[in-house]
């Protein structure tokens, strides 16, 4: 842990939207009267039938109910579209970057209208009604946002798949929230490589029932077959659809969309976010904690795919106004220095990313980054993983030189918006920490029986108050919802973090204390790589568990006991990682595959995960109490034949 401060550089306290004295009586207000303060806040939106009543909350075990803004009546695509044209309606609302350098192209806020507008009625057009599920499986390009706010438009739910997922996990997602419509495109494009979107969508849909339409965006040209009355081209379909489309007046609490994430057990779930409290928690949150201002040009580097990408690429950018850079490619194509060329190419003011992409980017040297100017920077962001001071450090005084600081923003999925942040005129920052809550969020440490732990203190992260961003249930399972975060702790939103508070009230996120492994920024559930993997015809058993990995943060370590007779060869390791990168995606492989004639279990049968943790952490002298397991011997053969010897 570092020790160092980096107190608010003296332009940023006049500058910016809030300072510490700000930001302290605003905290204080939003924690006795939300109702005020969220009342206050939620006018910067767009209400087609204002809203008289703010937040109506209960954390009650057996009676989760999340609601704000219950009365009141808004359309996420006017605000985030119509509501600008009057001011702005020629500003650029996308700056889209290709993965090629040669790629890149400005949408305006008018222009933006127009394409949601008509992709809205083509929707309609194919039968899309008010509630319908939309899943979106496209790559990072402007129509991914287009979309999205056309679902919005019309009322229809979307629901985001990740391009990187396997055929087996859209069919999974499209079939869970019953999709009728998918929006896809040929193929996608990364890294100068090809993705066979349209392929995949072609193979999960053989899977499941109930798909009407799947619209096919062209984005490499490829020659894909089209099914006769339920492909349509995308191109066509939007050519002759009217430029006009009525928004939808949604109630606050209609769905806007799902969202699949990994949790501890099962299959992944569908976070359900609503409208009003999203939207305004997005857009606030954007505004202050990047400290948004008029003309700034900001860029999230995330993908559509995942929350970031939703709340701060498309959601709360828009909603606001600004600027907002959609970037197709990856870190490091054509070479290490292509984030900072897209920097001084559209003088980006404001950059987010995640640590992961950092750390590999620190592997490739300062020069390619320090070959290019980045005079534009003002401010740095972070997000999806604890960053590693080292990490933190090159970033702010080899990327930022020294000038900018560095928001490290904890929140997750289900959160909808940053909680745990730096506001950059207002905190001192400490390289590791995510700092301090956000307005109207109430963290606390509690220890294992649920005491609740105060001053300087390590335990679990719980939230004691609901937020306007919060998730509202799990699509289809409230009672998963109710088990899996307000079970542990009764009258508390459980994080699945662990987290310590020092002296001085910051916030040091440690990570999981589930099952769930984050790598490179992205949340796995150890339990669907072990159901992958016994689903091998040679596995018989499999557990696993991550381990520190110096780029991914965490890394996927899997130990596998194979089916008798079986002989576990380097063949058969690469054979079980295809295997698994075709059934979930390539973000689920396996780094680490130890063949084990055992695992390690009690006498009642439940395989003891602590220990494969510590062994895969190669910290096998601190085992700690073995005397519990039916077969003691078992550990020293897993140390013996341990794949992650340092
Ligand atoms: O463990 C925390 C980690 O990412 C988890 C949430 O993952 P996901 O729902 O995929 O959302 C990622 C993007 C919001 C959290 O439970 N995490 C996220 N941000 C941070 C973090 N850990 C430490 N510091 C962060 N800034």
């Amino acid at each position: 842990m570092s020790e160092k401060v980096y107190p608010v550089p003296q332009d940023w306290k006049t500058r910016a939207h809030a300072d510490a004295a700000k930001y302290n009586a605003d905290y204080t207000r939003s924690i006795d009267d939300p109702d005020g303060f969220w009342g206050d806040v939620g006018k910067r939106l767009d209400w087609i039938e204002p809203f008289t009543k703010v937040r109506n909350a209960s954390f009650a075990p057996g009676n989760v109910s999340i609601k704000w803004y219950e009365d009141g009546a808004l359309n996420v695509s006017a605000n985030c579209v119509d509501r600008h044209l009057e001011k702005r309606g020629d500003q650029t609302a996308i700056l889209w970057e290709g993965d090629d350098p040669k790629d890149s192209k400005a949408i305006t806020y008018r222009e933006l209208h127009k394409h949601v507008c008509r992709f809205a009625n083509a929707l309609k057009e194919r039968g899309v009604e008010k509630g319908d599920r939309v899943t979106i499986y496209l790559p990072m390009i402007p129509e991914a946002a287009y979309a999205m706010l056309a679902c919005a438009r019309i009322g229809a739910v979307h629901s985001i798949v990740f391009g990187g997922f396997s055929p087996d996990s859209l069919a999974g997602r499209i079939e869970d929230c019953a999709s009728t419509c998918v929006i896809t495109a040929d193929e996608g494009l990364r890294g100068g490589r090809k993705i066979p979107l349209k392929a995949n969508t072609d193979a999960a849909i053989d899977k499941v029932g109930g798909v009407k339409t799947v619209f096919v965006v062209t984005r490499t040209g490829a020659d894909v077959p089209m099914k006769e009355g339920r492909d349509v081209r995308y191109e066509d379909a939007v050519k002759n659809a009217a430029a006009e489309c009525e928004p939808e007046a949604m109630n606050a609490e209609d769905p806007l969309f799902i969202l699949y994430t990994s949790g501890s057990t099962g299959k992944p779930k569908g976070v359900l976010h609503t409208t009003g409290g999203y939207l305004v928690y997005a857009s606030y949150t954007h505004e202050l904690i990047f400290d948004y201002h008029e003309g700034d040009v900001y860029w999230c580097t995330a993908d559509v795919g995942w929350v970031t990408g939703h709340s701060y690429i498309v959601y709360g950018p828009l909603a606001n106004g600004a600027i907002t850079l959609m970037f197709e490619g990856v870190p490091n194509y054509p070479s290490s220095s292509r984030f900072w060329e897209v920097v001084d190419k559209h003088g980006v003011n404001i950059f987010y990313t995640a640590p992961t992409a950092i750390r590999a980017l620190m592997g490739g040297g300062e020069e390619a980054v320090k070959k290019t100017s980045r005079a534009s920077l003002r401010l740095l962001g972070s997000v999806g993983e604890p960053i590693n001071p080292e990490a933190w450090e090159w970033y702010y005084r080899v990327v930022g030189n020294g000038r900018c600081p560095i928001v490290d923003t904890w929140w997750q999925t289900e959160t909808g918006g940053i909680l745990i942040t730096p506001l950059p005129g207002a905190t001192d920052l400490k390289p590791g920490s995510a700092t301090t809550p956000f307005f109207g969020v109430e963290p606390e440490l509690v220890d294992a029986e649920g005491k609740v732990l105060g001053g300087a203190a390590e335990g679990n992260l719980v939230i004691a108050q609901s937020w306007p961003g919060q998730m509202r249930t799990i699509f289809g399972d409230h009672k998963r919802f109710e088990e899996t975060y307000f079970s542990a702790y009764p009258n508390k939103y459980f994080t699945g973090d662990g987290c310590r508070r020092d002296a001085d009230g910051y916030y040091w996120i440690t990570g999981r204390v589930d099952d769930v492994i984050n790598v490179s920024g992205h949340r796995m559930g150890t339990a669907e790589v072990e159901s992958s993997l016994v689903a091998h015809e040679k596995v018989a058993e499999a557990a696993v568990v991550g381990y520190p990995h110096d780029i991914k943060g965490q890394g996927i370590y899997a130990y596998v006991t194979l089916n008798a007779g079986v002989e576990g060869t380097d063949e058969l390791r690469k054979e079980l990682v295809a295997w698994v990168r075709k059934d979930i995606g390539p973000i689920a492989s396996p780094d680490l595959i130890q063949f084990a004639p055992g695992l390690p279990k009690t006498r009642s049968g439940k395989i003891m995960r602590r220990i494969l943790r510590k062994i895969a952490e190669d910290e096998f002298g601190a085992l700690g109490d073995t005397s519990t397991l039916a077969d003691p011997g078992v550990v020293d053969d897993l140390i013996d034949h341990r794949q992650n010897r340092k």
